[in-house]
């Protein structure tokens, strides 16, 4: 299975256009010190040509960029509606998009993918109703495209389908994450937020993807323990990170992520995984978060315990 991190960075980015925070400001003095990152995603495939987005982030265009999706043929003689004989000048380098929530860093780029002509979607039925009905994501976008969303019952291997409905050797299974809906959805129904554990039939490995949990318990510990590769939710160092930066009041288990550091955090659990666990990387992470500076002591400790703090175009194979 061939994984890119399209996007490692929490929702606003890194730098975040608003934010002269000491790492924020890193990033524009001394880039090669705090490197930029655009918003959470990653991109998955068996073989290396058909990929599978995982949430589709505000940054989608340039991050689609970094797929390695051959060019198609040019179209020599091409009509005037765009069409030639024997292609198209269109060329939509992914499959499908698979999603863990319906939070804005996550679901924005599906409206921002409107010119693909149909897009297929991969969601709980609870984020499917926040798309529909409180971010409005899905209405807008099936005003320019057909847009289609395959269930994710949870708990359940669902096989992933190309563009042509053909199975690809990926499946995935959607399981519960502790934490809030996002601020806008009007219910707080469960499978607002899940894990996604991606499973490549032909390489026979499994990926966990969990870039927000706001705490861990048996279950998901469960799914990480069993998984080849792990990428988890780095937003935060620390649980009062914004409130000593003066940023919010709220803590980052308020705001549904475990932090990285001290007792309880989510590095001590990830140290503890098992040796199978060959690839720990934390994405999602926020502009505020100290493991962001290439030297700190925040990174450096990361480090020692194993894990790898995900950078944009990092990429592996399981
Ligand atoms: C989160 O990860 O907590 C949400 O995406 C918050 C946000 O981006 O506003
Ligand atoms: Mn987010
Ligand atoms: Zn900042």
């Amino acid at each position: 299975m061939h994984v890119i991190l399209l996007g490692t960075a929490a929702g606003g980015a890194f730098p975040q256009w608003n934010c002269w925070c000491p790492t924020c400001r890193v990033a524009r003095t001394n880039p090669a010190l705090a490197h930029p990152r655009s918003q959470s995603s990653i991109a998955v495939s068996s073989d290396g040509t058909r990929w599978f987005l995982v949430n589709a982030s505000p940054d989608v265009r340039e991050q689609l960029a970094r797929l390695p999706t051959p060019t198609p043929t040019p179209t020599p003689n091409p009509t005037p509606l765009g069409r030639a004989k024997g292609g198209s000048v269109r060329h939509v380098p992914f499959e499908a998009v698979l999603l863990t929530d319906a939070e804005l860093d996550h679901s924005l780029g599906v409206v921002l993918l409107r010119e693909a002509g149909t897009i297929s979607l991969y969601a709980t039925d609870a984020v499917a109703r926040v798309l529909e009905h409180d971010s409005h994501v899905l209405p807008t976008a099936r005003a320019f495209a057909t847009v289609t969303v395959a269930p994710l019952p949870m708990d359940e291997v669902v096989p992933l389908r190309d563009r042509h409905a053909a199975e690809s050797a990926l499946t995935v299974e959607a399981f519960a994450i502790r934490g809030d809906p996002p601020r806008f959805a009007r219910h707080d129904e469960p499978g607002h937020t899940v894990g996604l554990l991606i499973r490549d039939k032909a390489a026979g490995t499994t990926l966990v993807y969990v870039p927000g949990c706001a705490a861990l318990d048996a279950p998901v510990l469960e799914h990480l323990r069993r998984a080849d590769g792990v990428l988890f939710d780095g937003t935060f160092w620390t649980d009062d990170e914004l409130s000593t930066l003066g940023i919010s009041a709220l803590s980052a288990r308020q705001m549904g992520h475990l932090p990285i550091s001290g007792p309880g955090g989510s590095l001590e659990a990830l140290a503890k995984l098992p040796a199978r666990v060959r690839v720990r990387i934390y994405t999602h992470i926020n502009n505020s978060n100290p493991i962001l500076i290439e030297d700190s002591a925040a990174r450096m400790t990361v480090e020692a315990a194993g894990v790898r703090v995900g950078d944009d175009g990092m990429a592996f194979t399981l």
